[in-house]
């Protein structure tokens, strides 16, 4: 796999128009993020925040799965982390009306799904109209749903890429902010064509948040 940042960040790449990066004035947008795994891109999130490329608070992380390399990202950034086990809850909805509550509790305003592997009902996201987004590692619409990555390979596309969009009850469907799409190469893998999307992600999702906090604040 190539964990090279200088290698993977010079790979070719397309991404749809987006926003300066000057800072948006106003109020800094109060971000709930939830993650399901690595964290990485919530750390890309908590990255532009502190180089002030993205003026918004994290103000709590939610994860589902004990353990997570997540959470120590969310310790070292100083964020609460809490934990709802999808384990606990008889159905998605009472998991929904759990993270709907903690929501309310930090007073957030949007809701940043970073790797959340769960499918979400509309108990969340009628709770946060238009308020709630997803990065997906596929160019949407194609390859929705799980192993996204997988399913790219397995089509045999030579452009691959991955998706910020806002969230509705249908799985990975909802109105398109960004995308950035790379090369496939001939002797990717699962492993090293997610790694070059995932370098992509880490861009677009603090670019797309840019863009609706200056929406707001227009
Ligand atoms: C990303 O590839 C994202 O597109 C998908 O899940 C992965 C999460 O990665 N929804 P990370 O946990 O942010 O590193």
């Amino acid at each position: 796999m190539n964990t090279n940042p200088t290698l993977a960040d010079s790979t070719p790449c397309l991404i749809s128009p987006t926003v300066s990066t000057v800072r948006a004035q106003g109020q800094p947008l109060k971000l709930g993020i939830m993650a399901s795994g690595s964290g990485s891109n919530f750390e890309a999130v908590a990255d532009a925040i502190a180089s002030q490329q993205l003026n918004a608070e994290i103000q709590v992380l939610i994860y589902n799965n004990p353990g997570i390399k997540a959470v120590a990202r969310a310790e070292r950034w100083g964020v609460p982390a809490v934990l709802l086990n999808h384990r606990d809850y008889k159905r998605r909805e009472d998991l929904d009306t759990a993270i709907v509550e903690v929501f309310r509790q930090y007073k957030v305003e949007w809701v940043v799904m970073a790797g959340w592997m769960r499918l979400v009902t509309p108990v969340l996201i009628n709770a946060f109209p238009d308020r709630i987004i997803n990065i997906h590692p596929s160019l949407l619409p194609s390859f929705k749903g799980v192993k996204a990555v997988e399913q790219a390979i397995e089509a045999g596309v030579k452009i691959a890429g991955c998706t910020v969009h806002l969230v509705r009850i249908e799985v990975d469907s909802g109105p398109i902010l960004l995308q950035a799409a790379v090369p496939v190469l001939p002797d990717d893998r699962p492993e090293t064509l997610h790694a070059r999307i995932q370098v992509q992600e880490h861009r677009i999702l603090p670019q797309a948040i840019a863009l609706v906090q200056r929406g707001r604040s227009l």
